[in-house]
């Protein structure tokens, strides 16, 4: 299962409004959107925003008022939106990094996306059973038919990032800019985690109450030492601080001198 990033996603769109990269008038483009996302932006105060979902009435998304669109194939014009945003979506779809290329093309000031990070301690945290590979409860939720991949029956992989592949992806869509991603990330392992089979082996026979508290004070442990390694992990592609590559010749300005007469 991927843990849940939602304070991140909501303290990354305030710090934006905060450094005023976002202001409550732009025009922002959800991505995966649902009656959560909604609520973040009715908190935060944003006016112009559009939702966007594969399956717009879907358990997952409870949002039919959104616009349905598959996030491969989004028929927006390039920079068509000022932000474009999503929360722990990207991770559903069958091809994570056409999906992303498509937030990023549409966006004209800023792409965020909150997602599972990949780290050497999340390996270590999988293979004890804290975090899972693929996400089988959202199937479930959605009685076996939809809430995996793109929005089918069958369980997504847990796709997870690195800051270095962000950084790479963003480098192969644009190629003759720099662009600067900003990160965020915070261990958040769900004290569900502490039910499980793998989570029994490792903590004990302690009641749940005991193994969750244990999974409570894991994560602020991890925190304290390791929080950059930590599995939430949100980024903002900051397209509206990309500059030319210094390759890329920039026009002579023509100066005409002014000659006496
Ligand atoms: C885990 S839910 C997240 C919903 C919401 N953003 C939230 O955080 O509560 C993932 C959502 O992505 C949507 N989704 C899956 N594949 C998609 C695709 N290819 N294009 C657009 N949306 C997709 C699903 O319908 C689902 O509502």
């Amino acid at each position: 299962m991927a843990e849940s990033g939602a304070g991140t996603y909501e303290e990354i769109l305030q710090d934006l409004l905060d450094r005023r990269v976002l202001d409550r008038d732009h025009s922002v483009l959800v991505q995966f959107a649902g009656e959560f996302d909604r609520g973040v932006t009715v908190r935060l105060g944003l006016r112009d925003v559009t939702f966007v979902n594969l399956e717009p009435a879907s358990v997952s998304s409870r949002l039919p008022s959104a616009l349905r669109a598959d996030a491969h194939r989004m028929t927006a014009e390039d920079g068509s939106y000022d932000h474009v945003i999503g929360h722990a979506g990207l991770h559903h779809c069958s091809r994570p990094h056409q999906a992303l290329y498509e937030m990023y093309r549409i966006a004209r000031r800023t792409v965020v996306a909150v997602e599972n990070q990949d780290s050497p301690l999340m390996r270590v945290a999988g293979r004890f059973g804290l975090v899972g590979s693929y996400e089988h409860d959202a199937v479930a939720d959605g009685g076996g038919t939809t809430g995996g991949v793109d929005g089918t029956g069958v369980p997504n992989h847990v796709y997870r990032w690195t800051r270095r592949e962000v950084e790479k992806t963003i480098a192969s869509f644009d190629p003759g800019r720099t662009v600067p991603v900003e990160f965020r990330s915070r261990w958040l392992i769900g004290t569900d985690r502490a039910l499980t089979p793998g989570m029994r082996s490792v903590l004990g026979g302690g009641g749940a109450p005991a193994r969750a508290r244990l999974v409570k004070g894991l994560n602020l442990g991890l925190n304290g030492v390791a929080r950059r390694q930590g599995n939430i992990f949100g980024f903002t592609i900051r397209k509206d601080l990309s500059r030319p590559q210094t390759w890329i010749p920039v026009e002579p300005t023509v100066t005409v001198a002014e000659v006496p007469a």
